[in-house]
């Protein structure tokens, strides 16, 4: 890991800098956070947390099968929208070398995608489950396919993503209410369908900005499918959540509501509908 890397980070816990100590890297105050395997670990996954291996998966080799295999505009719509705004937030920002976060990263699918428009970029990927963290170190950094067979979908031959080979790709186990970064340093932040997941939105939105430097580009995706009725009350809307995302720091560019989100379920291509907001923002 690169000094200038190792500067882009802070202790989550007590937000001083970290220093490399052995396989980990530690803050004046001793927080120890290791680093030696395939993420950095400055957070761990809730025992009872539904995104485990066999959730993380299914999860990736679907969006395999109906991403990348069946090319089917069914499933493609969101991510094809979020690479549109991508492509706009960095033409805008013409920087060579932009510093990407993508909160909630999962198996990967958005870096996999951001990392062909911005191939000198430098990519952090944040999710706090360490299934899909292991899953989105062997397809972004490594160059193996990556294969597994999903028989109880209906898969029986195997399935396959392909290894994408990029070593500018860093990926953490941290919480996006907590994020291990500096303030001001990332050029442009995506969060794909992490909001309606997380236990305070706007306290994610607020991380989100403080990361961010001045003019730094937000895409933020969500169902506003909210799991408390305290969500559902703050955030009932399209309009409510964008005047947070306006309170919370950012100039909201353009926005859309009502895109379905289709997640693939089975080989006879079932799918669960959602309906997603889209918001493209800049840090005021
Ligand atoms: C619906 S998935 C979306 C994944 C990815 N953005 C995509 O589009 O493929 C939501 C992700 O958010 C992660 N997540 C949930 N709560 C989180 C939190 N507080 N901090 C970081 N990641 C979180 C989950 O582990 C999961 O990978
Ligand atoms: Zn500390």
């Amino acid at each position: 890991m690169s000094t200038q890397l190792i500067d882009l980070l802070r202790c989550p816990r007590c937000r001083l800098p970290l220093q490399r100590q052995d396989g980990a890297l530690a803050c004046e105050n001793k927080h120890i956070f290791r680093c030696d395997g395939p993420y950095i670990v400055f957070a761990h996954d809730s025992e009872q947390s539904k995104y485990n291996q066999a959730y993380a998966n299914r999860y990736a080799f679907l969006w395999a099968y109906g991403y990348e295999t069946s090319h089917s505009g069914l499933v493609e719509s969101l991510y094809r929208s979020v690479g549109a705004l991508v492509a706009d937030a960095l033409a805008e920002m013409r920087k060579g070398d932009p510093i990407i976060i993508d909160c909630g990263c999962g198996t990967g699918r958005s870096i996999a995608d951001a990392a062909m428009l911005a191939p000198s970029g430098q990519f952090l990927g944040v999710d706090l489950s360490s299934a899909k963290l292991e899953l989105a170190a062997k397809i972004l950094r490594g160059t193996k396919p990556v294969e597994a067979i999903l028989p109880d979908y209906g898969f029986g031959d195997p399935l396959s993503i392909s290894g994408r080979g990029l070593s500018n790709v860093i990926l953490v186990q941290a919480d996006a209410l907590q994020l291990p970064f500096q303030d001001s340093r990332a050029d442009l932040l995506l969060s794909v369908n992490l909001l309606d997941r997380v236990e305070d939105p706007t306290l994610a939105l607020r991380e989100a900005r403080r990361v961010l430097r001045s003019g730094g580009a937000l895409i933020l995706t969500t169902p506003l499918n909210w799991t408390k009725a305290s969500q559902w009350n703050m955030y009932p809307d399209a309009k409510a959540l964008i005047s947070v995302v306006e309170n919370c720091g950012f100039s909201v560019k353009t926005w859309f509501d009502q895109l379905l989100y289709r997640e693939i379920l089975d080989a006879r291509g079932s799918v669960e509908e959602f309906a997603t907001l889209v918001i493209s923002g800049r840090a005021s």
